[in-house]
């Protein structure tokens, strides 16, 4: 007889807590995922052991903010461009040469973060404009100019939430009362540094007094859903189920879902949106049962450069996120055979067609066309 006590032995699960390390954080006051510390360090709520550990990690140098970008200790497209922006911070303070050497310090510490990760536009456009304060700002005095970068990160960190604040607003009329939302990986408070975007619609909604209840799925293979969209709702005791990826068809087949709304990596000039794997399975599985997709994303999302979906850069991760089950205590339990190869893309594609509508701090895009994107550019 196989041991199946033995392969699935209880692993020891560490429950600690750390307190907010940031003494007036802007992304919230109960946890952070990335905040500008007093004395420039950056610090990030280390996204990988949740939900049962939860530990700040403060960084000083900008190999280690890319690094815990690249390593998804802090993830969600507006949380990196956040945390990015933060490192170039990072990087003024230990440049204190002036002009050409600071510009050049700057520049390399632009390609380190830039490169990161491919498929969040958020990220270069955050570093875009870092780069606009970074230039006006090389002929200042070195602790002027490092307050005048800081101020301006920590500006970009509040607009991003303000931002999903104004999504909230615009997406809660969307959610009927009594409503069952179902929403794919994690676009809340951890995603975006503050209130979220697919999860600030449901935070509004929720504030305004309507009945809610999400149904999250778990998002294979990191499971942001299971691990960081349910920690976050329960902690604001909004009603979470989690559900595999694969039960989402069989919920809406019995008609248990009202709408999906899901966030956004890069949204194409003609609407065609990027996000977690998974979401363009959920978006054909709600056409076919009549279901409405919302995408909910602020306008730093939105690459007016890239015509199309086919344009958008798919990240492919490492196959051990998929051959491995990663445990909040750094160990993992291996479920592939050795030898057999894995593919992980991060990301998949939603054609503009399947998305009933895009709420951006905008406006909200319905139908969703070039043109109706375009209208809102100009803002
Ligand atoms: O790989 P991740 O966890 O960074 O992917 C995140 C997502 O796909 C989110 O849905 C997206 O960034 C929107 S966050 C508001």
């Amino acid at each position: 007889m196989s041991d199946i006590k033995h392969r699935f032995a209880p692993v020891p699960t560490l429950r600690t807590g750390q307190a907010h390390p940031h003494p007036e954080p802007i992304g919230g006051d109960t946890y952070s995922a990335v905040e500008l510390m007093p004395g420039f360090r950056v610090v990030v709520l280390d996204q990988r052991k949740l939900p049962t550990i939860e530990r700040y990690e403060f960084l000083t140098r900008v190999d280690e903010v890319a690094d815990a970008i690249r390593n998804m200790l802090v993830r969600g497209a507006p949380a990196i461009g956040v945390c990015a922006a933060y490192g170039m911070v990072v990087a003024a303070v230990a440049e204190k040469g002036d002009g050409p050497a600071f510009l050049e310090a700057m520049s390399a510490a632009d390609a380190t973060l830039r490169a990161a990760r491919p498929t969040a536009v958020n990220l270069a456009w955050a570093l875009d404009r870092m780069k606009r304060i970074t230039e006006e700002a090389r002929s200042l005095e070195y602790a002027v100019r490092t307050e005048r970068i800081a101020s301006e990160a920590r500006a970009l960190h509040k607009a991003e939430i303000a931002a999903c604040k104004a999504i909230g607003a615009l997406g809660a009329p969307f959610v009927p009362e009594n409503a069952t939302i179902l929403t794919h990986c994690n676009a809340g408070a951890l995603a975006t540094g503050g209130y979220g975007t697919a999860l600030g619609i449901v935070r509004a909604a929720h504030e305004a007094g309507k009945k809610v209840r999400v149904l999250a799925c778990e998002t294979r293979p990191y499971l942001q859903g299971a691990r960081l969209t349910a920690w976050e709702l329960a902690k604001d005791q909004i009603p979470v189920e989690v559900i595999t990826d694969s039960m989402a068809a069989h919920f809406m087949a019995k008609k248990a879902v009202d709408l999906v709304v899901a966030g956004a990596d890069r949204i194409a000039r003609n609407g065609d949106s990027a996000n977690k794997i998974g979401t363009y399975g959920l978006a054909c599985i709600a056409a076919a049962h009549e279901v409405p997709f919302y995408i909910a994303a602020p306008w730093s999302t939105v690459d007016l450069g890239c015509p199309n979906g086919d344009a958008i850069p798919i990240e492919e991760r490492s196959e051990r996120e998929l051959s491995h089950f990663a445990l909040p205590d750094g160990n993992s339990i291996q479920i592939v055979p050795d030898g057999v190869r894995v593919r992980n893309p991060s990301f998949d594609v939603t054609p503009h067609a399947l998305i009933t509508a895009i709420v951006t701090e905008r406006g909200v895009v319905q139908p969703v066309s070039e043109g109706e994107l375009a209208k809102l550019a100009t803002q």
